[in-house]
């Protein structure tokens, strides 16, 4: 693995100078220069929300809680709202959370095994994405693309960025809970929207925690010399994901001033999970490893342990790497986020 490193020439996680102290000056450094290059520039949190919550019914047999919840706030284009809904375990004590992004609207989808997840002593708040602005080429013209103006500057947030928005919003409103626990509210998605919780957690340190789950090219995979996807083909398939200043990357990936591991590592201190499927090529499970052990070096500037374990013995299929600030887990089988992925990521934050 160390030679490997070697060979891609990647940057430096974090540079040599950087301490403690000046640690969350970096951070902010970082972020602008991923936001000016990859996601774009995320607006001014709103000053205020408001929100309606609609009691649905008592859910998962009884166990748990589940409301709908609009939440509105204000944008330069008028007032916006989106959906989404929670789920919360009865108990005595408050609980820990997942904000999970979704590709499906609430019950929907195979992704997210709900009754396990309660059962399990978590909750949830789940938002379905294209209700916060559709997956699509539209101009940026669907849901909260169309609020903010666009800065034709090249560094104009894609939908990415949005979905991350909306994640922090939903963060706003779950400060006001009492039955959930502040310090274990986790961020987490599953490929585009992997990528999505892990730009999320960068950026919104309310979050004590990070899952990644298969989010491969422009996600949790170093992207010098990675297999599979590149820049070349996520801005043509999906230019509206990203800022237009990405797009100088094409072809071009020695040249960006950044990689992967870099933006992970802006995750530390708190709790970054990543997971990866053996025959997930076109995300990479080795460079969504190499990203995941290469963002350990700020935890242990910061006098953590990152990835545990000797990096230079192999993950077998099904073994799960945790023990430090940072975890990875490798599935067998193919891109999805299965029963076993979330079990794994409970596993990891319980052990915290
Ligand atoms: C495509 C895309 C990936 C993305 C995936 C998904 O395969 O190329 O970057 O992660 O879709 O979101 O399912």
């Amino acid at each position: 693995m160390l030679n490997e490193i070697k060979r891609r020439n990647l940057p430096k996680t974090i540079p040599d100078s950087l301490t403690k102290d000046n640690w969350s000056a970096y951070r902010r450094e970082m972020i602008v220069l991923f936001e000016k290059e990859e996601y774009g520039v995320t607006p001014e949190k709103p000053e205020s929300i408001c929100w309606e919550v609609k009691k649905q019914h008592d859910s998962v047999g009884g166990k748990a809680v589940h409301n709908l919840v609009n939440l509105s706030f204000d944008t330069p284009k008028g007032e916006f709202t989106f959906p989404f809904d929670t789920v919360i375990p009865n108990s005595d004590q408050p609980v820990p959370m997942f904000v999970y992004i979704s590709f499906h609207p609430y019950g929907a989808g195979q992704y997210l095994p709900i009754e396990e997840i309660i059962d399990s002593g978590y909750a949830l708040a789940i938002v379905n994405y294209n209700d916060v602005t559709k997956d699509t080429e539209d101009n940026f013209e669907s849901g909260i693309a169309n609020m903010y103006p666009r800065r034709n500057d090249g560094a104009d947030w894609g939908k990415i960025g949005m979905w991350a928005f909306a994640a922090s919003r939903m963060m706003d409103y779950i400060q006001t809970l009492d039955e959930i626990d502040k310090d274990r509210i986790y961020v987490a998605g599953h490929s585009r929207l992997g990528k999505t919780a892990v730009w999320c957690g960068v950026q919104d340190e309310r979050f004590a925690g990070v899952v990644s789950n298969d989010s491969g090219c422009s996600g949790a995979a170093v992207t010098r010399g990675k297999k599979g996807e590149h820049v070349v083909h996520i801005t043509k398939n999906f230019p509206f994901w990203f800022c237009k200043n990405y797009q100088k990357y094409i072809e071009n990936e020695e040249n960006m001033p950044f990689d992967q591991h870099q933006l992970l590592a802006l995750v530390a201190p708190r709790l970054l999970c990543v997971g990866s499927a053996t025959e997930d090529e076109w995300a990479d499970p080795e460079s969504e490893l190499m990203g995941a052990y290469l963002a350990g070096e700020a935890y242990e500037m910061l006098g953590l342990k990152g990835l545990s374990g000797d990096i230079e013995v192999p993950v077998e299929p099904g073994e799960k790497r945790f023990g430090g600030k940072v975890g990875y887990q490798l599935r067998n089988g193919t891109h999805f986020l299965s029963r076993h992925d979330w079990l794994g990521y409970m596993e990891f934050f319980n052990g915290q």
